[in-house]
């Protein structure tokens, strides 16, 4: 079942006890992360914090926080489940026959029931204020040395100033007055793309904010979807309902109707201000740099609005929900390209595409390093600075094993290979921002045709008579 919205969503997961309500006033300066923080860090509830000092709507942070409420945002399905429609999806073949076609009907039928509805009245204009003033927003100021208040959970959408295509992404945005805004979308992103192309053609681009719409169309903002397919269509498949979308009052841009707020708006060609620091995914602050500003040009909400926001930090946080469905989800989409691709784990600890561990099954002489370069040359796969190569028959959600395998398998000088290429705007460490190394490790088992000469040794196992024996006395020596 979709949800209608981000209040039947709220309500779906307080029924289902994964929702607590805080009634004391707090801050949303600094006072709002550190509750959320070390709930998140356990796996906690979502948090509704009812009174927020100084503002007058609520704020709901650790919303996906769990993989039941990232279950719950998906229908219900688990994020290898969605992966496996997709799959059957893209599995569908080119009719070259008129049984064929007969047959694709229906998943044709499936996929236009996606497309977004427009309406012309919406829940999010409930108030249009088009004198607007983001001081009444209860907006975070998340950690002590943050340049100031973000919006951490904003759907920011965008249309190619050339044809008109749209795209939606999660980027966050810094407060810099009451109808002022720095965003900061990193320059690989579709959002900073079509800026780019408006400042070639010496234009403003219309940019909309939609903040808490219907929980799937919020997780779609931050799926890592190819170029030109659009989100909200995506989105309508999580959902397996279209999303409804209405135009802005002072924009041509259309925005989810169910969201909670709507700040419209538009960037400057050319103007940029520093942006951040901001206490980031990575567990440091990422540094400030310069980005474009966003003047607000109307705000629109629900009555009743309710204030989304996620608080981002050291991990486990939030994120590390959505980044892990995000790989099951999108692992039958990279295996079109790269079938071989057995399985890929990015454990939280290494906060996603640092480190990348991917199983293959081995077919010729220097696969592993093909693997290393075609993910670096695919999506966002590109921000992967440490990938780690396995034979398919290692299990790469297991650490412990990968851990193992990478210290066994592995001679340094030989198996350590280095490309260098784009790297993600919140890497410290590389010698220039968004530009930097990488370092793909080979550790299959090597073969004489990669030049190896000594026999490579069995991995220890016991035989499989011995172990049914062992099996059905076991209970008898009372050792468990
Ligand atoms: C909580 C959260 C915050 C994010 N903040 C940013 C951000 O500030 N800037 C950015 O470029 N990407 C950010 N991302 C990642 C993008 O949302 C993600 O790369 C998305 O796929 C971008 O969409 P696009 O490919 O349409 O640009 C964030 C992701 C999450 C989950």
């Amino acid at each position: 079942m979709a949800y209608r919205d981000l209040n039947q969503f709220i309500e779906a997961i307080e029924r289902a006890g994964e929702l607590k309500r805080i009634s004391q006033p707090i801050s949303p300066i600094l006072e709002i992360t550190e509750i959320t923080d070390r709930v998140s860090k356990k796996g906690g509830p979502a948090l509704f914090f009812e009174k927020v000092e100084g503002h007058r709507f609520p704020v709901v942070t650790n919303l996906f926080g769990s993989d039941k409420r990232m279950r719950l945002c998906l229908g219900g399905r688990s994020p290898d489940e969605v992966g496996g429609e997709i799959k059957d999806l893209l599995e569908m073949e080119p009719p070259d026959t008129l049984w064929k076609s007969i047959k694709t009907l229906p998943k044709l039928h499936q996929l236009s029931k996606f497309f977004p509805r427009k309406v012309e009245k919406a829940p999010c204009q409930e108030i249009v204020l088009k004198e607007p003033d983001l001081g009444p927003l209860p907006i975070l100021q998340c950690w002590p040395d943050d340049g100031g208040r973000f919006i951490t959970f904003p759907v920011v959408v965008t249309k190619d100033p050339e044809n008109g295509k749209r795209n939606v992404g999660m980027y966050r945005l810094q407060i810099f007055g009451s109808k002022t805004l720095g965003v900061h979308w990193h320059p690989q992103k579709g959002g900073a793309q079509h800026f780019r192309m408006a400042e070639r053609r010496e234009e403003k681009l219309e940019i909309a904010v939609a903040l808490g719409p219907d929980p799937a169309t919020l997780y779609s903002a931050t799926a890592p979807l190819p170029e030109g397919m659009d989100e909200f269509v995506f989105a309508g498949f999580l959902r397996g309902e279209p999303v409804e979308l209405v135009k802005c009052t002072t924009l041509s841009i259309e925005v989810p109707a169910c969201s909670q707020f709507v700040i419209e708006g538009y960037v400057e060609p050319g103007e940029r201000r520093m942006e951040g620091p901001f206490g980031d995914h990575t567990g440091f602050y990422s540094l400030p740099d310069l980005y474009p500003v966003m003047h607000v040009t109307a705000l629109t909400h629900r009555k009743d609005a309710v204030y989304p926001a996620t608080v981002v930090g050291g991990p486990p946080m939030e994120d590390s929900f959505l980044g892990k469905a995000t790989v099951r989800i999108f692992l039958p989409l990279i295996r079109t390209q790269l079938p071989e691709i057995i399985d890929i784990h990015m454990p939280v600890e290494g906060v996603f595409h640092n480190l990348v561990f991917v199983s293959i099954d081995k077919r010729y002489p220097g696969h592993a390093r093909k693997i290393g370069h075609a993910l670096w040359g695919m999506g966002q796969m590109m921000f992967s600075k440490v990938i780690v190569v396995f034979d398919g028959e290692i299990d790469v959600q297991n650490l412990s094993e990968c851990l193992w395998i990478l210290g066994a398998n592995i001679d340094p000088k030989r198996d350590v290979f280095f490309s260098e290429g784009p790297v993600d705007a919140l890497d410290h460490a590389s010698e220039l921002p968004h530009y930097g190394s990488k370092m793909g490790i080979d550790a299959t088992k090597k073969w004489p045709e990669e030049g190896f000469g000594r026999p490579w040794p069995k991995r220890i196992e016991m035989e499989p008579a011995i172990k049914r024996r062992i099996d059905q006395l076991w209970k008898s020596f009372g050792l468990e």
